[in-house]
Parts: C-alpha cells; sequence; structure tokens
C-alpha cells in the first residue's frame, strides 16, 4: 500500500522532540495563548517574510478573519477561484459578502491573472488568490491589478506555506496571508490550527482582538468577536517541525520532478506546469535547483489530469495505490452557491480539471521505488480503463 500522505513517518523522525514539547506544555498548564503561541507567531512572520502573524484555530478562521479585520462585508465582491476548497468562500460568505468566481488557468489550476480585470467592479473589494497545490499564483499580474484598482489582495496560503514567487514568500504579498495547519498540510499540527500574516499593524491588532471574543481586555468587549485561538499544545507541536519544514518542501519538489521524469512520453496523462524565470510555463520542471526560477512550488500536491479519471482512480485504490480528488465538483457548481446564477459552462477551465485532475501520493519520505510503483500503477490503470469515450 502506497498512501497518498504519510504522516505517521514524519513523527517517527521528530518523536522525541515533539514528545518533549507535548509534555512540557503539559506540565507548565499553560494552555490558551502561552508562549509557544507567541513564539511561533513570531517564528511563522520571520518564516514568511512577514511582520506580524496571529495564531487562530484553523485555516478558515484565517481567512474569516481576515476578511472580517478588513471591513469587508454585504455589499462588497471578492473575486476568488471556483477550483479551490469551500473554505474559501465560507469565508467570503462568512462575512456577508459576495464570491465572484474568475476561471483558471489550466496550466497551473490557479486564477487565471488575465481574466481578472473583467470581473473587478465598483463593488470589488479584494481579489483571494488561492495558490493551490502548493503553487503559487501570478503574484506580479495579481498585485498589479490590484493597486490598479485599489482593491486588497489576501492570499489563501493553506496549501503553499513556504512556496516563494520571485524570492518572496507567499502571504507577504497582500493585506494578509492565510495558513493552515491541518495535519496533512506541508506544516502540520495534531489536529486544526491557522494563521494570519500581515504587514499591516493595525490589521494585525484586530485580528487579534476578534480571535479573543473582539476584546483587548479581558471581559472587556468592543465589537462582535470569536474564539479562534490557536492551541498551546498545537503551537508546540508546530515550533519542532518548523525548523524542517524548508527542506521537507525541497524534498516535495524532488518527488515532483521525479515524477515529471517517470511520466515523461505519457501523452494522456498532463503533468503539472509551474511559471518560469521569463513568465513562460515549463511544462516539465528539472529537480535541478529552483533559483532563478520565477516560481518555488512547494507541491502540497502532485496532480495530475487525466482521461476516465475516476475508473482510474478506483483502479489505482483496488490497486493499493493512495489517490484523492482534489475537487470533484468546482465552487461555483456546489448547492451551495446555487442562487449565484452560475451554471456549467460559467467556467469550462475549472470544470474540465474538477472531471480529470487526480492527485498522486506526495509526501517528503516518499521512495523511489514507491514513485515508481505509482507510474507503474498509473500506466496499467490507463490502459485498463481506456475507453472510446475517453478525452473528455
Ligand atoms: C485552499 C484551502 N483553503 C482553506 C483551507 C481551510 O483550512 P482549515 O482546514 O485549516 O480550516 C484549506 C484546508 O483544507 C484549503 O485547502
Amino acid at each position: 500500500m502506497i498512501p497518498l500522505c504519510d504522516l505517521r513517518e514524519q513523527y517517527r523522525s521528530l518523536k522525541a522532540e515533539i514528545d518533549e514539547a507535548m509534555q512540557r506544555v503539559a506540565a507548565e498548564a499553560h494552555y490558551i495563548l502561552g508562549p509557544n503561541v507567541k513564539a511561533l507567531e513570531q517564528e511563522i512572520a520571520a518564516f514568511c517574510g512577514c511582520r506580524f502573524a496571529v495564531g487562530v484555530a484553523n485555516g478558515t478562521d484565517a481567512l474569516h478573519l481576515a476578511l472580517r479585520a478588513m471591513n469587508i462585508g454585504p455589499g462588497d465582491e471578492v473575486i476568488t477561484t471556483p477550483f479551490t476548497f469551500i473554505a474559501t468562500t465560507e469565508a467570503i460568505g462568512l462575512v456577508g459578502a459576495t464570491p465572484v468566481f474568475v476561471d483558471i488557468d489550466p496550466r497551473t489550476y490557479n486564477l487565471d491573472a488575465e481574466q481578472i480585470e473583467a470581473a473587478i467592479t465598483p463593488r470589488t473589494k479584494a481579489i483571494l488568490p488561492v495558490h493551490l497545490y502548493g503553487q503559487p499564483c501570478d503574484m506580479e499580474r495579481i498585485t498589479a491589478l490590484a493597486a490598479k484598482h485599489g482593491v486588497a489582495v489576501v492570499e489563501d496560503c493553506a496549501q503553499a506555506l513556504g512556496a516563494s514567487y520571485r524570492g518572496q514568500k507567499v502571504g507577504s504579498f497582500g493585506a494578509a496571508g492565510c495558513i493552515s495547519f491541518f495535519p496533512s498540510k506541508n506544516l502540520g499540527c495534531f489536529g486544526d490550527g491557522g494563521m494570519v500574516v500581515t504587514n499591516d499593524g493595525e490589521l494585525y491588532e484586530r485580528v487579534e482582538m476578534l480571535r479573543r471574543h473582539g476584546g483587548k481586555v479581558k471581559y472587556y468587549h468592543d465589537e462582535l468577536g470569536l474564539n479562534s485561538r490557536l492551541d498551546e499544545l498545537q503551537a508546540a507541536i508546530l515550533r519542532v517541525k518548523l525548523p524542517h519544514l524548508a527542506r521537507a518542501n525541497q524534498l516535495r519538489r524532488e518527488r515532483a520532478y521525479r515524477y515529471n521524469e517517470l511520466f515523461a512520453g505519457a501523452a494522456e496523462i498532463e503533468l503539472p506546469h509551474e511559471l518560469g524565470a521569463s513568465g513562460a510555463f515549463l511544462p516539465q520542471p528539472k529537480a535541478s535547483a529552483p533559483s532563478g526560477e520565477l516560481v518555488a512550488a512547494v507541491y502540497h500536491q502532485y496532480t495530475v489530469c487525466v482521461p476516465n479519471r475516476d475508473a482510474v482512480s478506483r483502479s489505482l485504490t483496488a490497486g493499493g495505490v493512495g489517490n484523492a480528488v482534489y475537487y470533484p465538483v468546482p465552487l461555483h457548481l456546489q448547492r451551495v452557491h446555487a442562487s449565484r446564477g452560475y451554471a456549467p459552462g460559467s467556467f469550462p477551465c475549472a470544470e474540465r480539471a474538477a472531471r480529470r485532475c487526480l492527485s498522486l501520493p506526495m509526501f517528503p519520505e516518499l521512495s523511489d521505488d514507491q514513485q515508481q510503483a505509482v507510474v507503474r500503477a498509473l500506466g496499467a490503470s490507463l490502459s485498463a480503463t481506456a475507453a472510446p469515450a475517453a478525452g473528455v
């Protein structure tokens, strides 16, 4: 069995340090907003190249509270991608604003920067790019457009902590970067956790207050807030893992490029693309160091597009190869957004990706033997499931 993601191996390699950190929290009994949360906030802010960070309960709250702190609310529009996890638009909906979708670039699965401007209206308050699968969005164009139209940028970095664009870490481009520490994320804790990073002191203060029931002073409440704090225990675990993140991300890149090599010549498999140094797309980035390239993706997922995706997925599962579909239904076609007037065909690239995308095993400890077995299994599954109707 080759898992999609193997968290046990990661724990085993850091067990002594993690166990010790957890025991220290238990012994010191400062369980809520203690010294580990404070220290982790500073460490993550520094890691992202930002001045401030606020630990919150999960990545969804990070998005929600960032939008709240920016006074985005009813009547406002936020431009985002339909090809993301539901949390992205949940956050927009929770503040009472309207998500406005723009189709993706089929090569990167991320917001197509070329199409954003046409969606900007006088109600647009923010652009919310999602660095899906760990691949940075085209931040140069997105930030330029945002500046031109006087709208904010809020980055959904849930899947991309440590990824960079022209040497700058994601999360540091806009008003706020929103991070998830869900266990399977590149930096994951042992439950739920999240963080907002920002360079804006006022935004920092506001999120910090909102996460603790809307007040700066205990039992004095200035506005309606939330109970959304990162646990001290989770922060202690994350502090052990953070120093290993850059190396783990580099290993993910190497695994991704190895897949690209192994899949070379398999015409029916569409491989992930990265933006190259000149802004051109590299169809198959090589395992060489990313320096000089425009982006350094961190391959939270290694996702390909294949014909007969659902049958291929079933066949891989039957053969003991972990795989997953992120995501089978684009958000504009979800029932929760049914009243917004979108229909099949509204965003053809997102819909095509939803029909064909398939994520393969990806984690830093994935071995070369395992990768070769995945590649063989995918080839066999494609042959076994090939049908005249292939190639939707
Ligand atoms: C793109 C994206 N945004 C937001 C979230 C929300 O993060 P969390 O699960 O920590 O609330 C996730 C996590 O699953 C995600 O993948």
